[in-house]
């Protein structure tokens, strides 16, 4: 079975394009492994479990909490799960982010792996290495950054995917293209969402490439010292906005990324945003949105990207260019005031 190694500063990520679940068997004994999933994909693919010793979790971005992390270590426990035990999360990225939190303290760390199902977390979530939960409002907020041993794509749990959650993945895919490749940017100009849906195999290379610039951004720099920051476009202001007005991951980081072209206008010079909105709309992402600014000011400045009294964000000096610039947050405040609904 053909696989690609990313190595890291202290492990690696074995990646299986092209496989498929069958393969799974290939790259982990199922005697020692447990499959986390949630109810939506274990129902639609219910047979591909057959065999395989699985938690199944409720889904939805509302359970990536520490009640859910008790709940499996507890299962895992009852499972007599220990140190050769390899967690599977397979699922979107609630699922891989919580699969890999749980999998990095449980016994203070244990092998895992990810066969991620949505778009999202093929081009994003599975890749990196960020683990982590919610905390109210907070996304993220606790976590640790430890990668998964293998990554394994599947393209056949697309075909259960809804229409809104090829949209949530293309928002990660455009973020790509604004930060690292304008080359990809002009690609997704000339096709629509509809034309990688009807075109698998032109899907399979846009979500390979995605999850290719990923990895080797993070290789670069795994623990977010330097251009691993870029992947944060959309995020800050997006993260704001997710949880308290209940937007889908995609959702918010297009807003987000619209009012980041807005800032970098401010900054950098940047002349393309007409073009950025064009291409979140052509994929049926939201752009602008009216929002409660120092409602939205007030999370953002909790912020993991908060250095004292100045916000590490990233804007674009050109589409396939971004930089971090760092803020102070007194003018980061009235900036926002300012941005328009
Ligand atoms: N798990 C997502 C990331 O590391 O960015």
């Amino acid at each position: 079975m053909k696989h690609t190694r990313y190595k890291f500063s202290g492990s690696f990520t074995d990646f299986y394009f092209d496989a498929g679940f069958a393969q799974l068997k290939r790259i982990t004994d199922p005697k020692a492994t447990v499959l986390i999933t949630d109810e939506n994909v274990f129902n639609a693919h219910a047979k591909r479990f057959r065999g395989w010793r699985t938690i199944v979790l409720k889904a939805g971005e509302a359970y990536k909490v520490q009640a859910t992390v008790d709940d499996i270590i507890r299962q895992l426990i009852e499972a007599e799960a220990d140190r050769k035990t390899t967690l599977v999360g397979i699922g979107g990225g609630v699922i891989t982010d919580i699969t890999g939190y749980v999998a990095s303290v449980y016994m203070r760390g244990i092998r895992f792996g990810f066969l991620p199902t949505s778009l999202l977390a093929l081009v994003d979530a599975s890749v990196g290495g960020k683990n982590g939960i919610d905390v109210g409002v907070y996304k993220n907020m606790v976590g640790v950054i430890r990668q998964p041993s293998f990554i394994l794509h599947d393209m056949l749990f697309l075909k259960s995917l809804p229409q809104h959650e090829w949209e949530n993945g293309f928002a990660e895919i455009i973020k790509h293209a604004c930060i690292k490749d304008a080359a990809m940017f002009r690609e997704l100009e000339s096709h629509t969402l509809k034309t990688y849906q009807a075109k698998p195999r032109l899907a399979a290379a846009l979500l390979q490439r995605n999850a290719q610039l990923k990895a080797k951004v993070v290789q670069q720099d795994e623990f977010e010292k330097s251009v691993r920051r870029l992947l944060n476009f959309g995020h800050t202001l997006g993260h704001a906005l997710e949880n308290e007005y209940k937007l889908m991951h995609g959702q918010a980081v297009a807003i987000g990324m619209t009012y980041a072209c807005h800032i970098s206008e401010q900054l950098t010079g940047f002349k393309q945003t007409a073009k950025v909105v064009k291409i979140l709309e052509q994929c049926g992402l939201p752009t602008y949105m009216p929002f409660d600014k120092q409602r939205a000011f007030d999370v953002l400045k909790m912020d993991k990207k908060r250095e004292r009294k100045e916000m590490n964000y990233v804007l674009l000096e050109k589409v396939g260019k971004g930089i971090v610039q760092s803020i102070p947050l007194v003018r980061l405040e009235k900036i926002i005031q300012g941005l328009p609904s």
